[in-house]
């Protein structure tokens, strides 16, 4: 299977952007799944129902999220409702929402856990507490073709970890949260694809997505709690990766995409 997924979504440009782009890279690549992380669709700080609305109209097969899933309050109702939209799976027993999805697509049955890491992020259940069950949920050619783990955190080492304790049971996992792309994607020796972080989709000018003066003063002014960050409003980049599994639903390539914007000049100077 061709499955795209895209990283962090960072307010509405990039929202526009991505949602025009993955209608016709659907068609041009020929993909099965496009899988999106929404944790900062919503001006930065979460996601709203109707922006998710908007992205699985948009050709998105499951939306992820993060530490931000619950910014806009009304999410909480949206997500008891429809399990395309993912929180991280080690959030306390009872919160709403699912952490992992089987879904039915043309070409085979895709699954989709996603999970947060520990360090430096805010409190959840341990995360490699998480993993026996994602290999009871998803079995490679047993109940799903594709499987990937969305590893939302900060720390590269315990996503690296997360996907080493993976490999070789999964198809793909992939980094989220720093919105900053890394260059280190491979498949691991056991045939998962992996990459620390796919970067986000966002404007690259700016500080993570964010105004670069508020951004810079809260470093400057660390006790001026009044700043409040804007969403960075110029031309978005899409990052994203593409995976491509084998007949035994391991992985046979992963390759960055990052269209549009500074990242995309900075490609081709
Ligand atoms: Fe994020
Ligand atoms: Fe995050």
């Amino acid at each position: 299977m061709k499955v795209l997924f895209i990283g962090d979504i960072v307010g509405r440009n990039a929202r526009n952007y991505v949602q025009k782009k993955i209608k016709e890279l659907k068609k041009q690549l020929k993909l099965d799944a496009i899988i999106i992380n929404v944790e900062n669709a919503a001006g930065g700080f979460g996601v709203t129902p109707a922006i998710c609305d908007d992205f699985f109209h948009a050709g998105a097969d499951v939306l992820t999220t993060g530490n931000h899933v619950w910014d806009k309050r009304e999410i909480i109702s949206y997500i008891s409702k429809n399990d395309r939209l993912l929180r991280p799976l080690n959030m306390i027993k009872g919160t709403p929402g699912l952490g992992v999805i089987i879904l039915e697509v043309d070409a085979g049955k895709i699954g989709v856990a996603n999970i947060m890491t520990n360090l430096f992020m805010p409190p959840t259940d341990p995360v490699f507490e998480t993993i026996p069950e994602i290999l009871n949920s998803l079995k490679l050619k047993v109940n799903v073709d594709f499987s990937i783990v969305d590893v939302h955190g900060e720390a590269s080492s315990e996503k690296m970890a997360l996907g080493v304790a993976l490999d070789g049971y999964v198809s793909a996992v992939v980094g989220t949260h720093t919105h900053v792309p890394t260059a280190d994607h491979q498949i691991l020796e056991n045939g998962t694809a992996f990459i620390t972080d796919v970067g986000m989709s966002g404007d690259y000018n700016s500080i993570i997505g964010m105004n670069k003066k508020d951004a810079l003063n809260r470093f400057k002014f660390p006790d001026n709690k009044k700043s409040r960050l804007e969403v960075s409003s110029g031309e978005p980049t899409l990052c994203g990766v593409i995976i491509e599994s084998d007949t035994n639903g391991l992985s046979k390539s992963i390759n960055p995409l990052r269209l549009g914007g500074k990242l995309e000049q900075t490609l081709l100077h």
